[in-house]
């Protein structure tokens, strides 16, 4: 996969994303809503609920930024411990702050950590959740790799990523959108074109659908599919260790 980069700067990947997220941390929750129309909570809760069945007790939601996943995890999982891990330590204290005024503390705690580099045991989490992150990871395999090592066996891996329509008319109008709409708003709203205009190339460069199966079937996952969200703006892929 092509390393495709927020900024026209020499600093790595992960150094560029934590810094793009920590730029719009402020507006990410209502830009998000506002670019989606709220669709983006519906995927999130169909991923999740994805997990409802299996009854998970320890939960980890990488690149958790404001922790939108992690509260609707508690929500749908009352009895599950949930940690978030994050790069960006603004997105962080924005989901902090979530999670107190939620009074969610007992059940949910967020930390700084890479998903490259994960700072927990082996066979420690019954689920790992990833929503919208994997897009982002400077390495793409290191990052599935790590959270292959952490569920326990038999755990279970649910993934949300933008993926490209391949449907007429949907793949015209996601590419007049993303391409043009989405960064001339985002730089409205945020005061960071680059960071929308990074979505949609970012996007683009990404492993989706089969693909992003081949290369968690090659990291060792098993019985990995994906579910097609909204004509293909989106799809959560699940897998098991
Ligand atoms: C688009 S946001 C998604 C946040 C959240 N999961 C959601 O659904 O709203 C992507 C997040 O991935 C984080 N991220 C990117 N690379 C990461 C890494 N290597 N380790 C941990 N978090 C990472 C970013 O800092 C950012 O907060």
């Amino acid at each position: 996969m092509a390393e495709i980069k927020p900024y026209e700067d020499d600093a790595e990947k992960k150094e560029q994303i934590a810094r793009m997220f920590d730029n719009i941390a402020g507006k990410y929750d209502f830009v998000n809503r506002l670019l989606s129309l709220g669709v983006d909570r519906i995927w999130r809760k169909k991923a999740i609920h994805l997990l409802q069945k299996d009854n998970p007790l320890k939960v980890l939601d990488v690149a958790t930024g404001t922790a939108r996943v992690a509260i609707e995890l508690s929500a749908e999982l009352p009895h599950a411990k949930i940690i978030g891990v994050d790069i960006s330590n603004k997105m962080l204290d924005i989901g902090r702050k979530k999670i107190e005024e939620k009074n969610l503390s007992n059940s949910i705690e967020l930390l700084y950590g890479d998903s490259e580099d994960l700072q927990f045991k082996d066979n420690e989490f019954d689920a790992v959740t990833v929503a919208f992150g994997v897009r982002n990871f400077e390495n793409l395999a290191k990052g599935l790799e790590e959270m292959h090592r952490v569920l326990k066996p038999g755990g279970k891996l649910v993934i949300l990523e933008f993926s490209k329509p391949i449907v007429f008319p949907l793949k015209q109008l996601f590419k007049i959108y993303f391409k043009y709409v989405l960064p001339t708003i985002g730089k409205v709203m945020s005061n960071d074109r680059r960071a929308y205009k990074y979505l949609y190339d970012s996007v683009q460069a990404f492993p989706d659908y089969d693909r992003f199966l081949s290369v968690l079937n090659d990291l060792g996952y098993k019985k990995s599919k994906y579910i097609i969200m909204t004509g293909g703006i989106c799809c959560i892929y699940t897998a098991e260790k």
